[in-house]
């Protein structure tokens, strides 16, 4: 009985230290880049509206990003325009070269059918972020075209929702 019980006991033990690592399926890695776009007017973040925007600058913000997702081993390719159609341009690229997609599309959130449509084409995971809480905010800010073709909105949690937004898409392609 003794003998049974060690080895039993032998078996388990080999077997969770064989089989344990093994079987754990290993995550995959995320090879592309996760873009991060910001719209009109976020290049002037850290002078623009303080009382809203806060202090914090837009390199300040994609430098905070780019450490964020280097320590879990994914690279970010962050971009900004005042124009809606680099916005739409850097959407459409994102499907063939992006793993992921963060998007403050800023005031073309607002009234940008074209940002609408080049993201309800991509099948990447892609999030919405809004620095400030847009519906504590004038009733012009409440709807989002954005809002209805991305995976998940985070708004109103400061220059954190973009670190936020990017640990949702790791955890979306690693899941
Ligand atoms: C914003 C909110 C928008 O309404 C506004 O036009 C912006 C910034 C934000 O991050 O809170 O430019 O997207």
């Amino acid at each position: 009985m003794a003998r049974k019980a060690v080895a039993k006991t032998k078996t388990a033990k080999a077997g969770a230290t064989k089989t344990g690592p093994a079987t754990k399926a290993a995550k995959p890695a995320i090879v592309k880049p996760v873009y991060v776009l910001n719209g009109p007017n976020l290049n002037l973040l850290g002078l623009r509206e303080p009382e809203i925007y806060g202090s914090t600058s837009l390199s300040d913000i994609e430098k905070m990003v780019a450490t964020h997702a280097k320590k879990q081993g994914v690279a970010v390719l962050c971009l900004q325009s005042n124009h809606e159609g680099d916005l739409v341009t850097w959407i459409q690229e994102a499907r063939s070269m992006a793993a992921g997609l963060i998007i403050n599309a800023a005031a073309y959130s607002h009234t940008s059918i074209a940002i609408h449509d080049a993201l309800a084409m991509l099948d990447i995971p892609a999030v919405e972020v809004h620095i400030s809480n847009v519906h504590k905010r004038e009733e012009f800010r409440h709807y989002s075209y954005v809002s209805s073709v991305v995976s998940g909105v985070i708004c109103g949690l400061g220059v954190k929702g973009y670190t936020l937004a990017l640990d949702a898409i790791i955890a979306d392609l690693t899941k």
